[in-house]
């Protein structure tokens, strides 16, 4: 579950947008489109515990790379402004196997990754500005369902704001130095698992934005966190980490590492696409 109580002010003009498909048994309600055909609609899973499931449904007859923009009403208001799906609590997530940073360019999701795994990539938004969420990709046909949890409020049921659904564009694969608000991306989502040090380093593949609607009010929750690309240039120790405990540094891993670190620096731009070993700094 990702969302966070922000209240925004520019409300109506979303709602609009939305509206019900329903065969009388089950409900499918429409939320965002994108440019290219990918359609995005949601069910309720259990919705007195604010558990819906997201339906996106590639159309179009070519692959698709987007992400989801989506906020959240309680009560007709505005209550959670639209941010990009994965924008918050991403270093939890990499810690708890819920997601994980890829690289290379993008292959189509598995149906695994409805449960854990989800990619995350970095939007680049100009050429100093990045920031992460969930990476979609589907390709021409396919239907991929993901779970999101926290839409209660006081008790009350809160209903999706759909802002879009955005086409992005893989860039290539580069190393950024990540750092973040632990209390409020980690700990605020589950105060007993570990979290991620702040900065850590990882690759990342990075995608842009055709279209200038994607602005950086769309990943508030991490308002305050930082990607920095950093090539090749830290000869920072690290130790490779499992996805659920950080192990301390020995002199293994330090050989280890320092062979990734050589065999990184020789393909910034990878080729394949696989699962990311996640770098510590210190
Ligand atoms: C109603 O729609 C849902 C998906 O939107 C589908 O799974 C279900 O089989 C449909 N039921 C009937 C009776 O058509
Ligand atoms: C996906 O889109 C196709 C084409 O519009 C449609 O026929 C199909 O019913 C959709 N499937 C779901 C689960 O929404």
């Amino acid at each position: 579950m990702a969302l966070k109580l922000i209240i925004f002010l520019f409300t109506l003009h979303y709602v609009v947008l939305c509206f019900a498909l329903s065969n009388g048994t089950s409900t499918s309600y429409f939320c965002a489109s994108s440019s290219s055909g990918v359609v995005v609609s949601y069910e309720w899973v259990e919705k007195d515990k604010g558990i819906l499931s997201w339906v996106m449904n590639n159309t179009a007859n070519t692959v698709s790379t987007f992400i989801l923009v989506r906020g959240a009403i309680y009560q007709d208001t505005e209550l959670i402004g639209p941010y990009a799906f994965g924008a918050a609590y991403y270093p939890a997530y990499i810690y708890n196997g819920l997601a994980q940073y890829f690289q290379g360019p993008p292959v189509t999701l598995q149906e695994y990754q409805s449960s854990g795994a989800t990619p995350l990539g970095m939007v680049q938004l100009d050429s100093q500005q990045f920031w992460t969420s969930f990476v979609f990709t589907l390709s021409p046909g396919q239907i991929f369902r993901i779970e999101e949890a926290g839409y209660l409020y006081n008790g009350d049921v809160l209903i999706p704001e759909c802002q879009g659904v955005y086409e992005l564009s893989y860039q290539g694969t580069f190393n950024f130095q990540i750092s973040y608000s632990i209390a409020e991306q980690c700990q605020a989502f589950d105060d007993v698992q570990p979290c991620p040090p702040s900065p850590f380093s990882m690759g990342s593949a990075v995608y842009s934005v055709p279209s200038s609607s994607v602005v950086s009010s769309m990943f508030l929750p991490s308002l305050d966190d930082r990607f920095q690309m950093t090539f090749c240039t830290s000869d920072a120790l690290f130790s490779l980490a499992s996805r659920r405990k950080a192990i301390p540094k020995s002199t293994d891993q330090r050989e280890s590492s320092a062979l990734y670190r050589k065999e990184k620096c020789r393909t910034s731009h990878l080729g394949s696409y696989h699962r990311n070993p996640i770098l510590l700094i210190r």
